[in-house]
């Protein structure tokens, strides 16, 4: 068992903190806002994220998972120290490193005796070295350390489950004293033979980004070809699952739509294009990848006016706010682009999320009408887009959806629907990368 020290209570930290209790090691999770730890230690979970709440409890209950604000008697009671903290996107594309470098600093001028620091936080290659001569510097100077790179894969939505079955775990360590240690953080993963890549600090960096590069490219290569099977009517639906079932390609992420949002692939890919550019090399794929996603939430809007003519004075209703289902997180949602361009265009919005409705409220400052389900949202409406695939508006009763509109338009961001049974229903129906079957 080992004594860690979680900073940073937010989807990773949380998910990580509980995740490693549940592994057997106590766990000590610090935030700087208080008002997030109180909730914790009252057992109130802050973000929604499927199966969380129930490992809190459990963990919160068995004594190996605790919530504090004191960093001192956290590093104290540790033996290794995560830094899982936000490293949102700068104006620039950059990343903004100011929460980690903050949180080193303060880890370490509570060193004493002989620590690990791990770096989980998604940072630009050569950070973790960063880090380390920080703490070098504003230490005790009897202190002992050594800094490990663990950069995390888990996916709002399926957080718990991708964090304790993950398909691999990626650590940059440079001796053999704190492998063997991080090795028994993570000791039930290798008992199920989960694979562990150790290598350098700033590989273990780099495979981050180049993990969530690719993936952001399969997307904006299937929204290219999506746009490519306009032009010659043909179903992208098909075309991608034709592509999928070779086994080099694979069938996920090749879903067409309205693209990626969320609190990591725009702001990673945004970081890795400024990181490469920074040390003199252009990334042109790359820099393509996000050009193509950025289109697509404007595209979104101009096949909602292309069926209404006009949006001014028109009223349009949003299914789905959260990037993507089963997580309230808004981080770069294409919704928010979305309802800022209509609401530019003068249309009125009604919008429902499951999930992420209060989250809007308190962050979008965007003046729309909150209702209480999609039936809600349709009413008087001039046109619905579908943004987020929530499975609740999968299996909507279409008969009554049409019935509460003005006029029966829907725009489907995510290809929910079929086109032919949509204008069957009497819907004028657009989505993308599909004609009319
Ligand atoms: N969200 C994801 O799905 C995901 C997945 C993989 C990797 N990541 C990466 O993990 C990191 C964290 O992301 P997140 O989504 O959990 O962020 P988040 O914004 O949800 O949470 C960050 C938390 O850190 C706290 N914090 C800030 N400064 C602190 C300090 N000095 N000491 C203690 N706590 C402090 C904040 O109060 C907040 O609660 C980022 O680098 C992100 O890129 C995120």
């Amino acid at each position: 068992m080992i004594r860690i020290c979680m900073l940073g209570t937010g989807y990773v930290g949380l998910v990580s903190g509980s995740c490693l209790a549940d592994f057997g090691n106590t766990v000590r999770c610090v935030d700087i806002d208080a008002g997030r730890i109180k909730m914790l230690q009252d057992g109130r979970i802050p973000i929604y994220e499927p199966g969380l709440g129930e490992m809190v409890t459990r963990n919160l209950r068995s004594g190996r998972l605790l919530f504090g604000t004191n960093l001192k008697e956290a590093v104290e009671n540790s033996d290794v120290i995560f830094i899982a903290v936000g490293t949102p996107a700068a104006s620039d594309g950059s990343t903004d490193l100011g929460s980690v470098f903050a949180a080193a600093e303060s880890v370490a001028s509570q060193l004493a005796g002989k620590k690990i620091i791990v770096q989980k936080s998604t940072v630009p290659v050569g950070t973790t070295r960063r880090i380390a001569a920080l703490i070098e510097q504003r230490a005790p100077k009897n202190v002992q350390f050594e800094i490990v790179a663990n950069p995390e894969f888990l996916r709002e939505g399926s957080a718990v489950d991708d964090f304790l079955r993950p398909n691999r775990v990626i650590i940059g360590v440079e001796s053999e004293w704190a492998r063997n240690i991080m090795k028994q953080v993570y000791r039930p993963l290798y008992l199920i033979e989960t694979p562990i890549v150790l290598t350098t600090l700033e590989t273990a960096e780099l495979i981050k980004y180049a993990s969530n590069a690719f993936l952001a490219t399969k997307i904006s290569f299937i929204n290219e070809i999506a746009a490519i099977a306009e032009l010659f009517g043909a179903n992208i639906d098909h075309v991608a699952k034709g592509m999928g079932l070779d086994r080099r390609i694979g069938p996920k992420f090749l879903h067409a739509g309205v693209g990626f949002g969320g609190s990591c692939l725009p702001k990673d890919v945004s970081s890795l294009i400024h990181q490469s550019r920074s040390r003199g090399y252009a990334p042109q794929l790359i820099e393509a990848v996000l050009r193509i996603n950025d289109g697509l939430a404007s595209l979104a809007v101009q096949k909602t006016r292309e069926q209404l003519n006009t949006l001014d004075g028109k009223t349009i209703g949003v299914l789905g706010l959260a990037f993507k289902p089963n997580t309230d997180d808004l981080r770069d949602a294409p919704s928010i682009k979305i309802i800022a361009s209509l609401l530019d265009d003068k249309s009125e919005v009604r919008v429902f999320d499951p999930a992420a409705m209060n989250r809007f409220k308190d962050t979008a400052g965007l003046n729309v009408t909150y209702c209480k389900d999609a039936y809600d949202v349709a009413r008087g409406c001039d046109a619905l887009i579908l943004v987020t695939e929530w499975n609740e508006f999968r299996e909507l009763d279409l008969g009554r959806l049409k019935e509460a509109m003005r006029d029966p338009v829907f725009v489907d961001c995510r290809n929910v629907y079929k086109p032919g049974p949509m204008s069957e229903q009497g819907f004028r129906y657009s989505s993308f990368g599909r004609g009319t079957f």
